[in-house]
């Protein structure tokens, strides 16, 4: 009999090559979905044997294809990010809201036994209350709040209604190795570790007493291959991954003071379009449902994606 086939969406991107790469070293059998638009081959380089199929979720034939076979699809690709969304809601729309559902289509024609949701946790947007548990009501502030949220309950109805297993799970601000720093619309500690190499103060926008739950890569991978593997009682669930810690982003630069040694100069813009405030997660559901508890803190997630920041550029 084959081996279980894992199908991972947006798998040349950030967080989908971390999981391409700890299901390969798991010796699992792999292919990639992917449209290459903010993805790359490189972040995939020497991880070992997967199959790569190019195509693009808005494709209903293209999805078809990529679910042949399939046994656990993780579904991460997403036309992902805040600002951009706000200059192209349509754009966030048809990716994130009708992609979700193409996929989804897809899976239950394929017999897929397990589909895994890169939800996100902008769906609790202006709900005030904290820390943020599932049971909160969602009040999104942006068109990219408003797509990943319609594709998160385009999955719960896929379970409750179609049958299909679904588990969404609301990953909150994630970094780690090979997130893209090259664009004004990057996340902002790639940024800042881009920012210090280069000599130059870092841009702030609002007071930079906002804050976030930021969680390491390797717990959001870790979260994925728990909720594909967990028993069928979490089906139809949206749960929270994160880390159940609060960081401002001047509690980032003053780390990174720590890690590197540098001084960092700070420069502060007006607050962008769409951002909230805080976030801050409640982890009780995923530690129950999941038996999951985060793998890396805050303060070594930030030196292991500085020490391959250093390295990478260090090299260029
Ligand atoms: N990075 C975070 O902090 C964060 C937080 C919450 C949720 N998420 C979710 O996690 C997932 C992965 O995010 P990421 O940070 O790795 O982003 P990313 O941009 O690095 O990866 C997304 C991948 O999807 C591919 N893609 C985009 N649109 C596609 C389409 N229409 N068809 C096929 N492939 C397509 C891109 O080429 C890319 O490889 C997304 O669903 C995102 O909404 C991320």
């Amino acid at each position: 009999m084959k081996k279980p086939l894992w199908l991972v969406t947006g798998g040349a991107g950030f967080i989908g090559s971390n999981i391409v790469e700890e299901l390969l070293r798991r010796g699992k059998r792999v292919r990639v979905f992917d449209n290459l638009s903010t993805g790359n081959m490189e972040n995939l380089a020497p991880k070992g044997r997967f199959e790569f199929v190019k195509g693009d979720l808005r494709d209903p034939k293209a999805c078809a294809k990529a679910m042949k076979g399939v046994t656990y699809v993780l579904h991460q690709a997403a036309f992902r990010s805040v600002p951009k969304s706000v200059d192209n809601p349509m754009a966030a729309h048809e990716n994130n809201a009708t992609g979700t559902l193409n996929a989804l289509m897809a899976a239950k024609a394929a017999g897929v036994k397990r589909f895994v949701y890169a939800a996100t946790s902008s769906a609790y947007g202006e709900c005030e209350v904290f820390p943020q548990h599932e049971g909160l009501p969602t009040m999104p502030v942006s068109p990219y709040a408003v797509s990943k949220l319609a594709g998160e309950n385009y999955c719960r109805v896929y379970a409750r209604t179609f049958g299909l297993e679904t588990v969404a799970l609301r990953y909150f601000n994630v970094f780690g190795p090979r997130q893209n720093p090259e664009s004004m619309y990057s996340a902002v500690i790639p940024r800042f570790m881009e920012l210090l190499v280069a000599g130059k103060p870092l841009e702030i926008h609002w007071d930079g007493r906002q804050s976030r739950d930021f969680t390491y890569v390797a717990n959001v991978v870790d979260g994925n291959i728990r909720a594909a593997l967990a028993p069928s009682r979490v089906s139809g669930l949206t749960i929270n991954v994160a880390t159940g810690t609060n960081i401002s982003l001047l509690d980032i630069a003053h780390e990174l003071e720590k890690i590197t040694g540098r001084k960092t100069e700070k420069i502060f813009s007006p607050k962008r379009k769409g951002d909230i405030r805080k976030t801050y997660s409640d982890i009780r559901l995923a530690r129950r449902e999941l038996k999951y508890k985060p793998l890396v803190k805050f303060p070594e997630g930030l030196r292991l994606t500085w020490a391959y920041f250093s390295a990478k550029w260090g090299k260029k």
